[in-house]
């Protein structure tokens, strides 16, 4: 099949080619799905979930190919964890994460030289997940863990409780928005500026946590007008927003949190709750056709163009060049592979978010 065919095929010609393919690979296939992925890909998924559950799944599975229905990093992290035997493929390899380009390794070694300097004290990296393979391996290499949106609090404290120093990087909103959770006095939160200065009128030298000035373009938009607006038209709406939504807004929402979470308590909640949620639109409008006991809105209509990128012609032609593979006939599409000169201590930072989740 050429990849043209894949895209003259109709909707239920390709989707029961997909099953077909993934049917023959049973045994050797995994698709893990993140949220956010259209509904298209989500029929075809293996696991669905937020970045912390695909990357301890992909990181248990015993399968020979992973084929990531997410982002970039998502992949790579996968790749990482991966045994040697295992390959990891994503069916759109430009699908990126502009959050994740947003922290350049030079300047965070600076950064990191600088907070030690001010602070004499022991600091401790505390990556995003979101973040490619060379910041995973300074992270490791500095003794710091990776965290996700999920256990963000939990991994923070750790290193607090050990006497470390923050650096969280590279999402400004979801540090602030964990440090003002765990009750971090605001003097002792320093976000880091664009030119590497630190934030005026705060404590640097005893400050707790340094925040990285990244942020994801989806969950900035978010106001607190949004909510406002959402409150008036229904009575007893709740609102819950993704983490990476600026601080007024997760202050003003009655809860925040990963997207298992946001997914999870919708499923829960009685029949006939309505909800507020602010986070990708495409996930959003999954979860009201999920659950049409409740009336779920988007706080404002908000999408992940490197998320949709995966789409079931790209997703077979995936599954196709697995199959060219394993008869010695063809390049896998496409291959995601951390450098090997990151390898080693990227897996270290990824382990140790494990470790203390796990613990
Ligand atoms: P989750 O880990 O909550 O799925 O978040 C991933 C992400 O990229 C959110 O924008
Ligand atoms: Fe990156 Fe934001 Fe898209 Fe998540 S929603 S993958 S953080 S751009």
């Amino acid at each position: 099949m050429t990849n043209k065919g894949f895209s003259d095929l109709t909707k239920e010609e390709l989707y029961s080619l997909i099953q077909k393919m993934k049917l023959d690979l049973k045994d050797k296939i995994i698709i893990p799905v993140h949220h956010y992925q259209s509904p298209e890909i989500v029929q075809f998924a293996d696991i669905i979930g937020d970045s912390y559950k695909l990357a301890v799944n992909c990181s248990r599975s015993e399968k020979e190919f992973i084929i990531f229905c997410g982002v970039l990093f998502m992949a790579e992290g996968a790749s990482i964890l991966a045994k040697d035997e295992q390959k990891i493929l994503i069916p759109e390899p430009t699908a990126g994460c502009p959050m994740a380009e947003m922290a350049d390794l030079e300047q965070v070694k600076e950064a990191f030289d600088k907070i030690e300097n001010i602070t004499g004290k022991k600091t401790a990296p505390i990556l995003y997940i979101n973040s490619y393979a060379d910041l995973k391996s300074f992270c490791g290499k500095k003794n710091g863990s990776v965290c996700t949106s999920s256990n963000a609090p939990k991994i923070i404290e750790n290193f607090l409780k050990k006497g470390n120093v923050i650096f969280f990087l590279p999402d400004y909103y979801l540090g602030k928005n964990t440090a003002v959770k765990m009750n971090i006095n605001d003097k002792k939160i320093v976000k880091i500026k664009k030119d590497l200065s630190f934030e005026k009128d705060k404590d640097c030298k005893n400050a707790k946590i340094f925040l990285w000035d990244g942020f994801c373009p989806i969950h900035q938009r978010f106001t607190v007008s949004d909510i406002k607006t959402l409150k008036e038209k229904y009575n007893d709406i709740k609102i819950i927003v993704h983490p990476e939504s600026p601080e007024e807004v997760v202050k003003n929402s009655d809860f925040s949190g990963s997207t298992e979470k946001i997914f999870n308590m919708v499923l829960e909640s009685k029949p006939g709750t309505v909800w507020g949620i602010g986070t990708e639109t495409t996930f959003v409008s999954r979860l009201a056709l999920e659950n049409k006991d409740k009336t779920i809105v988007p706080l404002r209509e908000s999408k992940c163009k490197n998320m949709m990128k995966n789409t079931p012609v790209n997703l077979a032609e995936s599954l196709s060049s697995v199959i060219d593979y394993l008869n010695n006939n063809g390049k896998l599409k496409y291959e995601v592979e951390a450098k090997e000169e990151y390898r080693e201590n990227a897996k270290k930072a990824l382990d140790k978010m494990i470790e203390i989740v796990e613990s």
